[in-house]
């Protein structure tokens, strides 16, 4: 086992770069699926995730060869079974994508259920919503789910709820499908643009990603023989902007798009940090304690729920009492009680926090639930007095590429250390 002990505190300075987006990559990947053909995936996280999301295309006969660390060469011209490997699907959340991807190129597939961080229910009947009405059978039992389809029609599906993984799933599942799908009510986060524009440039017709309608319109085949770059990751920016007003840093966050950081940089500005924004890096600094805000979690172009615990810790350092209200997940705010063994003041109930600031926090030993919790209990460690133990780093293996030896680059003290 492995935790990361931390001393503090250290006001975080320097450059970092950004890598490619988690939550797009392990769309993307599944994505090759729907290609009759090879492509090569650059610009790729290398985290826990994305070495999973590739075994498991593996297992499905695509064969997949590493260029780099962060390249893959995939050729899915092979695929040789309709059942995903239960074990390594149920590991992860994005794993849902396999059905919507095989549903278009093959008509069947089972998956385990999938798991991801614990963030309260995690339903997913926008996803088979979507399936059946564009013609698919699913059945979901005994910690699987399994989808068939003989052949997939476009048609109009309105989403109950805005749900990221829902509309990216059906976009999936209806580009090879006959006629037009138009999603209404659609998410918008950067990265179903991504996924959208990867889909586009091997041979794809999908228009409107990034508004709340999207229209695909089905095509025969895709072929790839294309190489494609994952966009920058919104929400790994977002954390070094959260951790440089935390610490009362100043770091230039290289190889963004500041574009999908406008929600953060508001809140950054509001708490009287500063943001220089130069189009593809950010620096932000701040030499002051934060001021007080009030935050509620909505998604994009809203403050995304993803960054709400390193927001957090901005806020139980500031000066006076905020409010956090968390609309996406309902068990969001486990972090909370981390941070209270720090020495901060904090009342979570239900989907609201209430964070009476305090003018320092403690080193003490705490416990990730999650991934972004534990991303923001690192925060927390190098903004803290003293040592901090960091256990449970699984969940944040699975979603930041070399998280304290980026840390360390820009001045914090802190050590992987096996025990
Ligand atoms: N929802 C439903 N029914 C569905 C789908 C979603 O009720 O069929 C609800 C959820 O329970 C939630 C809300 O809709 O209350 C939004 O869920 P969404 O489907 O957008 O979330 P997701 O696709 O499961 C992705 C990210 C999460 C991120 C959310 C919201 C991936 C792999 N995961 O999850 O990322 O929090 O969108 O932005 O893309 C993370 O990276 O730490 C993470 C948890």
């Amino acid at each position: 086992m492995e935790k990361l002990v931390i001393k503090g505190p250290t006001p975080l300075k320097g450059e970092v770069h950004i890598n490619g987006a988690k939550n797009a990559a392990v769309a993307i990947l599944p994505a090759t699926l729907l290609i009759d053909g090879i492509c090569t995936i650059e610009n790729l996280p290398n985290i826990s995730d994305v070495k999973i999301s590739c075994e498991i295309l593996e297992k499905l006969g695509a064969k997949i060869k590493w260029n780099s660390m962060n390249s893959v060469t995939i050729d899915t011209r092979h695929i040789n079974t309709t059942t995903a490997p239960l074990d390594l699907t149920s590991k992860f959340r994005a794993s849902y994508y396999i059905i919507g991807s095989m549903l278009s190129r093959i008509g069947e597939i089972e998956v385990g259920m999938p798991g991801g961080c614990k963030l309260g229910a995690r339903p997913i009947d926008q996803h088979i919503k979507g399936f059946e009405l564009l013609g698919a059978e699913v059945n979901v039992g005994n910690g699987t789910i399994h989808a068939k389809a003989n052949k997939l029609v476009g048609t109009s599906i309105y989403m109950d709820i805005v749900s990221v993984g829902a509309t990216i799933n059906v976009m999936l599942a209806s580009v090879l499908a006959e006629g037009t799908t138009t999603i209404d009510n659609a998410a918008k986060e950067p990265h179903i643009v991504d996924v959208a524009n990867f889909l586009n440039t091997m041979g794809a017709d999908i228009r409107g990603a990034g508004t709340d309608i999207i229209k695909i319109n089905g095509v025969k085949k895709l072929t790839g023989n294309c190489t494609y770059s994952v966009v920058p990751d919104q929400i790994e920016a977002g954390t070094f902007m959260l951790a440089a007003v935390a610490t009362k840093g100043d770091l230039l966050i290289k190889n963004c798009i500041t574009k999908h950081l406008d929600s953060i940089t508001a809140k950054i500005l509001e708490v009287g940090g500063q943001v220089e924004d130069y189009g593809d890096s950010l620096r932000v600094y701040c030499n002051k304690r934060p001021l007080k805000a009030n935050i509620k979690t909505l998604p994009y172009p809203g403050f995304p729920t993803d960054l709400q615990p390193q927001m957090g810790v901005v806020l139980s350092l500031a000066d006076g009492t905020s409010i956090i209200n968390e609309s996406i997940w309902e068990s969001r705010f486990q972090y909370t009680q981390e941070l209270n063994k720090m020495g901060a003041d904090i009342m979570a109930q239900g989907k609201t926090a209430i964070f009476q600031g305090v003018d320092h926090l403690s080193g003490a030993p705490v416990y990730s639930s999650d991934l972004r919790a534990g991303a923001a209990l690192i925060i927390a460690g190098t903004a803290a007095n003293g040592i901090t133990e960091v256990y449970n780093l699984e969940h944040i293996d699975r979603g930041y590429e070399n998280i304290e030896e980026k840390f360390r680059a820009i001045g914090a003290n802190i050590e992987r250390v096996s025990y």
